[in-house]
């Protein structure tokens, strides 16, 4: 067992609010002096997960679980016992106590390796934010791309985090090793290749725009990055327009959904979520005002996705389709995924060769909710055919 100081863990859940900790995966509703849910271990449609914030203590009536604020993340976050009291002390910003010895000649506590990960994400967040923008002549190509290519403004690369990496590929590695970030976290991060070259770690995403991504309590846990006019080539092959941070142990790509940190805080159950293929077309419409409007990162929309957003409780979804036969047929992919969730899911059609983006340019938030009205249920969009 590791070695947390005597009352330390007792200590913690007296600190911690359980609606404070809950409330980002469940929407939770006040129902006398407790509050209510949907259940976040099961498939339900009526709300049977009771939290009472007094006593510190839960109970999901349609799986049997219970417990306190330890046992929640545990099953939610899929930790062990000391990772998940390492996890509240570090979202709840609780000082960790450790027993000075082991009384039992217990192993020294291993911090886990995933609060490392999201550290050096952190630092990697930042550090690119700083390149972006700084004044030299790669970030002003990244500046310059943002914002007279894209039309984008620097309060939205601020808001998102938005980075660049620039062509040196050693320069991410010197500044986390200066970090003191240790070469077993730097290689397992992801932000590197795989193999070091000359004895270095050198950088995924050289000479690109980056884009964080978070999870659903808004840690970042992965990168999207874009290609510029001095990214490198790769010997005679044109370079891939994005890379994708890999799977790592914090960066499960289905797991998550870009901007879902951010959507869960407008969505409710008169809102719908609004689902785009592009991270740049979430930001956009994020930037003109749809907040509450998620991507999946590259891939086909899964289940487990779909499953994330049902635990918000929203109105539903509307799926904005590319206008051409791969979109269509996407469409029909996504609707038994969407049934099996639970979820009311709402199809709308781009004009052809338009993503959310150019329609946002071209023709304003009023062009896009347009295209959003005229979105169809599951049922139409099969009969239309
Ligand atoms: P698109 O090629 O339609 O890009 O790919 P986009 O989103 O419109 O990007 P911009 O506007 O040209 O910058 C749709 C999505 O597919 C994934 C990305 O998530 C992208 O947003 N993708 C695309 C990749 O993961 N890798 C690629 O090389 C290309
Ligand atoms: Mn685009």
């Amino acid at each position: 067992m590791p070695m947390f100081a005597e009352n330390f863990v007792e200590d913690i859940k007296d600190r911690v609010d359980l609606y404070d900790l809950i409330s980002p995966y469940v929407q939770l509703k006040k129902s006398g002096a407790k509050w209510v849910g949907l259940s976040p271990f099961n498939q339900e449609k009526t709300p049977s997960f009771y939290v009472d914030s007094n006593k510190g203590f839960f109970h999901c009536f349609s799986s049997g679980e219970k417990g306190d604020a330890i046992s929640f993340v545990q099953k939610v976050e899929n930790l062990t016992f000391p990772e998940a009291v390492e996890f509240l002390a570090n979202r709840f910003g609780i000082p960790i106590q450790y027993a000075e010895n082991s009384r039992n000649g217990g192993k020294p506590f291993q911090k886990s390796i995933k609060s490392d990960l999201y550290r050096v994400h952190e630092l990697a967040m930042t550090w690119f934010a700083e390149r972006f923008f700084e004044n030299n002549q790669e970030s002003n190509v990244a500046k310059d791309y943002w914002q007279n290519k894209r039309k984008f403004s620097l309060e939205v690369a601020k808001e998102f985090g938005v980075g660049y990496s620039p062509v040196d590929r050693f320069a991410l590695g010197r500044h986390l090793e200066n970090q003191k970030i240790s070469d077993l976290i730097l290689s397992k991060s992801g932000l590197f290749n795989e193999k070091k070259q000359s004895g270095k770690f050198a950088c995924r995403f050289c000479g690109r725009l980056m884009i964080p991504i978070h999870e659903k309590i808004g840690r970042i846990c992965g990168f999207t990055a874009r290609e510029l006019s001095v990214t490198p080539t790769w010997g005679d092959k044109k370079p891939p327009k994005y890379i994708n941070s890999p799977e790592t142990p914090i960066f499960l790509k289905g797991e998550l959904l870009f901007n879902l940190h951010q959507a869960n805080k407008e969505i409710s159950e008169n809102k719908e979520f609004l689902l785009v293929e592009g991270q740049l077309d979430a930001i956009r419409c994020s930037a003109e005002g749809f907040k509450t409007v998620v991507a999946p990162q590259g891939t086909a929309f899964k289940e487990s996705q779909a499953m994330l957003l049902r635990k918000s409780n929203p109105k539903g979804v509307v799926c904005l389709l590319d206008g051409d036969d791969a979109g269509q047929k996407a469409a029909f992919g996504y609707i038994p995924t969407f049934l099996s969730s639970g979820l009311d899911v709402r199809f709308a059609t781009l004009p052809q060769g338009k993503d959310p983006d150019q329609i946002l340019i071209e023709n304003g938030a009023k062009g896009l909710q347009e295209i959003i009205d005229q979105g169809v249920s599951s049922i139409r969009l099969c009969s239309s055919i």
